[in-house]
Order: structure tokens, then C-alpha cells, then sequence
């Protein structure tokens, strides 16, 4: 690994308390932001994670810590960048947020172009503040498990980070490092938050810009149970526009900013929202904890709720039933149609059973087969294929995936026996998730019944209040809670009795005769 660019022993102006011209650099680095974006090259970029924070952005995440009174501040930038980070936390102290009278600044940084920008950066601010900085060019992954199992240095009291996004695979080197301190996850910029949780000191506040994707979803979970054991969530900030906070670096993941306390007493949450990084339409609300992870949640899913109003179903006393309550299964669609192409017919013949994709959806139900699709619309059932398809019967299919322009997330439709007279089996596309029970078929009345709820506005906004992708998973829809089995078969035999339903139809009817 490359030698320490400013260190041991820092470059420090000892003495220079706080005074700072109001013209702030961050200002300056601006231009050092977009220099940087346009000089280098794309790929080392994206292999290197490095979206660098717009100077708005900065300043906000800066604006979230506290104001403190400790003597000095240990600040931590991992992943620095050019700087923008540390130096929106350096103008807050310069400002008179913070009593500090003196601040030590690590910040890492693995590439060599952005490093160079980053010691002048820092320079120019140790310049002005009694400030000492150390610009470390090692991976902060490997040096900080250095620090954890042989600790030198006192620890953080801050930390303000905007991570490399990049999936650690399972056999890598990062991920047996990450695991000899009990940090099990599956992306670089988890593994940074996590380290960074563990590198603080007691109260210690860590900011950080990171995408929303850890708030869900099996993967996450370690990394959710890590941190939430360690730290106290005190706010999140949403931008409700997916590809506006980084806008000229074509980011399209939906980030979030979080503080979090270490070691801290959890206590209410602030949410707040922006639509994107000019915060013109800031808008904040505190929330008890409980909305955030909800106290029975096995998974602890982290909900971000943007409006102020619990949502109707969780405040229903009649949608309390889980999946298992109701002896419903979901699982992924079984058929992934490429590991058995010599399998597939384009249409019904002879020995085949119907194969459904999300194509073959129309209205609530199912038209099948379909002419000019570019999917197949039957498979052979034989020795090979049995073991996944279902017996024909009653079944709600749900779309794994959806394209954020689409007003639902979560689009149902009922597979009935008759679409498909003569066949005795179906199978079911991997892009789709089957509710089934032990891999039959369903009562018609829960089925139609679970469909049209599914369907309603309101599980729809429910469900966004803890997924932000476009991705569907069974986990989550597992995650739900459903009304009884009454319930959901009243609802399927109003909805048989009516024919073809319109949206207005089933909100109309779930949110004045269900909630
Ligand atoms: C998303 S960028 C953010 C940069 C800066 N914090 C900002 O907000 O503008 C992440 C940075 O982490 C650096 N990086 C990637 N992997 C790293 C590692 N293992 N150790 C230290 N830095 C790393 C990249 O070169 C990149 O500059």
C-alpha cells in the first residue's frame, strides 16, 4: 500500500482557533468537485465508488451533527474524496457551531488523483484553523480492522461519510476481514458505516450519505442488527427524487442521509424530506421509533414514513394477520427460463404446461397464450421440469419488478384454472412471486380476496413506506400484514360478483368496508 501522504504527525496550525473568512471554501471546491467528476476516467470511477457529494449536499449532512461543546474533535472521512465532506464540517466549526478548539481530521482516500486534490484541501483549511490533518491513502477497510483489534489512537467523536457503493462478494478478502469483527454484509458502503459504528467513541456521531438499500431485504439484516445494537437512529433524510441528489454524476440509486449516535439512548426519529439537493421543499417531522422498526419485526426493516399520518393499515385493528396466520405462502416464480431454454416452446404443443411471465398479464387476471411475445409461452413437463411447477389451481401472481414510473410498486393478478382448461400444471417465470399454500393452489374467494387487496392504494403506500426500490421481494411481502381469512374471502366473492374492477373500485371499497 502507498505511504501516508500528510502523516504521521499531521500538518497542524496549533493555536488558530476559528476564524474563518464567511466566503467559505467549500464554495472554492466546487469547482474542484466538477474538475475532478470531468478529468477522471469513468471506469476507475465507477470501480472506485467515486460520486463526489455536491457542495448542497455537504453542507446539509454538516448541518446535522449537533451543536457540541466538547474541547477537541476527532473527525473521520472515510472515502474523502476531494475533501467536500470534511471541509462542510471544518465551515460549521469555523461558523461557531461547535466549541472545539482544536480538530483532528483523518480522512482516507485509496486514489492517488483524488488524494492530491483532497491534502490540498485539507491544507488549505489547516492553514486557517487549528487543525491537524491526516490524509491516509490506505483501504480504509483493511487499516480499520487494524485499529479495532489493536487500538492505538483515541477514538471518534465524529465521523462524516459519503461510502464507496460495491458489492463485496462472499469469497472475497474484505468479506473474511469484515467477518473477523463480527461485520457480515454485502456491500462496500455498509461495510464503511459499520466500521466506522465500531471505530467511535461513546456518543460519537457518525453522518452519512448512503443509498437506500439497507433498509431492507434479507441481505441487510446483519448490517441492520450491527448497527442498530450499537447506535441510536436520530434522523434520515429522504430525497424523494431518486436521480437529483447527484444529479450530474447520473446516480440513479434513491440515497438517504442518516445520523446515527453511538452508544446512543434510542429516542424518536427525524424524518425529513426534500425532493432533491436544493432542500427548497425541506420539511421535517419527528416519529416514535416504533414506526421506524416496528417492535415486532424480526427482520428490522427500517421504514422511512414522509407524511406525518400513521398509514391506515397500521392502524387497522382488523389487518393484523400474517402470511403464515392465513397458511399463505409467497415464494419466487420457481421456472428461470435461461437455465432451461431446451425446455421452453413459444407456444402450447403436445406435453406441455402454460409457462406465465408478467406478460401474460391483462386486467386482473391472465391472457394466455399470447402471439408476439419474446417469451416463451408453454414449457415440457417432464422428469426434468417437475420438480417446478405447481398443480393448476387458484393463485395471486405479483410483478418482481417495476419501473419507478409506474404509479404501483405492487401489481396483482389472479391465475385462474380456467385460462388454461386442459392443463394440469403451470409454471411460473422467476420474475414473478406466487402466493400459494405448500405449493398448491388457493381457496378462489382468498385468492380474488388477497388480489383486490393487494391491489388498493393503500397496502401500495404502505409498502413504500419501507421499500425504496422498484423490487418486489417475497421477503417483504412476507413482512406484510394481511386481514383475517374471512376478510380477504368476502372481498373475493364482492369482487367475482362485480366483474372487472377499476382501481377507484378497490380503494373505494378496501379503505370504507376493510380499514
Ligand atoms: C462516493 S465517493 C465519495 C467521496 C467524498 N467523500 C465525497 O463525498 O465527495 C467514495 C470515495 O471512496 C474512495 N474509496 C473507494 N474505496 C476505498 C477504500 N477501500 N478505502 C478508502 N477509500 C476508498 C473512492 O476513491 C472515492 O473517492
Amino acid at each position: 500500500m502507498a505511504a501516508i501522504s500528510s502523516c504521521p504527525g499531521g500538518i497542524t496550525n496549533q493555536g488558530r482557533r476559528a476564524s474563518f473568512p464567511k466566503a467559505n471554501m467549500l464554495e472554492q471546491l466546487e469547482q474542484v468537485r466538477i474538475e475532478a467528476t470531468t478529468s477522471i476516467d469513468l471506469g476507475i470511477r465507477s470501480r472506485l465508488g467515486q460520486f463526489l457529494t455536491p457542495a448542497t449536499v455537504a453542507r446539509f449532512m454538516a448541518s446535522l451533527f449537533p451543536a457540541s461543546n466538547l474541547p477537541s474533535a476527532r473527525l473521520l472521512d472515510a472515502g474523502a474524496g476531494i475533501g467536500s465532506l470534511t471541509g462542510a464540517f471544518l465551515d460549521r466549526w469555523a461558523e461557531g457551531a461547535f466549541e472545539f478548539r482544536e480538530v483532528t481530521a483523518t480522512a482516507y482516500e485509496i486514489d492517488d488523483t483524488l488524494r492530491g486534490y483532497l491534502t490540498k484541501t485539507l491544507e488549505g483549511y489547516a492553514a486557517q484553523l487549528a487543525l491537524t490533518i491526516k490524509v491516509l491513502s490506505y483501504d480504509f477497510i483493511e487499516d480499520s480492522l487494524n485499529k479495532i483489534q489493536f487500538p492505538t489512537e483515541p477514538r471518534f467523536t465524529h465521523a462524516i461519510l459519503n461510502p464507496p457503493y460495491k458489492k463485496i462478494h462472499s469469497n472475497s478478502r474484505h468479506r473474511r476481514l469484515l467477518s473477523q469483527v463480527g461485520i457480515e454484509t454485502v456491500n462496500i458502503y455498509s461495510a464503511f458505516v459499520a466500521l466506522a459504528v465500531e471505530l467511535m467513541e461513546t456518543g460519537g456521531q457518525i453522518v452519512a450519505i448512503i443509498p437506500r438499500s439497507f433498509c431492507n431485504g434479507p441481505y441487510y439484516r446483519p448490517f441492520r442488527e450491527f448497527v442498530l445494537a450499537r447506535a441510536a437512529i436520530r434522523h434520515i433524510h429522504l430525497f424523494e427524487s431518486r436521480n437529483k441528489a447527484f444529479k450530474d454524476d447520473g446516480v440513479l440509486q434513491e440515497n438517504i442521509i442518516i445520523r446515527l449516535e453511538c452508544g446512543g439512548q434510542q429516542g424518536k426519529v427525524t424524518i425529513s424530506t426534500s425532493t432533491d439537493d436544493t432542500f427548497t421543499d425541506y420539511q421535517a417531522h419527528a416519529h416514535p421509533f416504533e414506526r421506524i422498526v416496528m417492535p415486532y419485526d424480526r427482520e428490522r426493516f427500517v421504514h422511512i414514513p414522509t407524511s406525518l399520518n400513521d398509514s391506515p393499515i397500521e392502524l387497522s385493528p382488523v389487518i393484523r394477520h400474517s402470511l403464515a396466520d392465513l397458511g399463505i405462502e409467497v415464494s419466487t416464480g420457481p421456472v428461470v427460463d435461461f437455465r432451461m431454454r431446451e425446455h421452453l416452446r413459444e407456444m402450447p404443443e403436445p406435453g406441455t404446461v402454460p409457462l406465465l411471465y408478467s406478460v401474460h398479464f391483462a386486467g386482473l387476471g391472465i391472457e394466455w397464450p399470447k402471439m408476439g411475445i419474446k417469451k416463451p409461452n408453454a414449457i415440457m413437463r417432464n422428469a426434468y421440469t417437475e420438480k417446478w411447477l405447481y398443480p393448476t389451481g387458484f393463485y395471486v401472481v405479483t410483478r418482481r419488478f417495476s419501473s419507478k414510473e409506474e404509479k404501483r410498486r405492487i401489481v396483482a393478478n389472479v391465475v385462474a384454472p380456467e385460462a388454461f382448461p386442459d392443463a394440469l400444471a403451470l409454471g411460473f417465470e422467476n420474475h414473478l412471486n406466487v402466493f400459494h399454500a405448500c405449493k398448491k393452489g388457493l381457496p378462489e374467494d382468498l385468492v380474488r380476496g388477497l388480489a383486490v387487496f393487494l391491489n388498493s392504494r393503500v397496502f401500495d403506500n404502505h409498502f413504500r413506506l419501507f421499500s425504496g426500490h422498484t423490487q418486489v421481494n417475497a421477503t417483504d411481502l412476507r413482512q406484510m400484514k394481511y386481514p383475517s381469512h374471512a376478510i380477504l374471502s368476502s372481498l373475493g366473492s364482492w369482487a367475482k360478483s362485480r366483474g372487472e374492477l377499476t382501481q377507484a373500485m378497490i380503494d373505494t371499497k378496501i379503505e370504507n368496508h376493510i380499514l
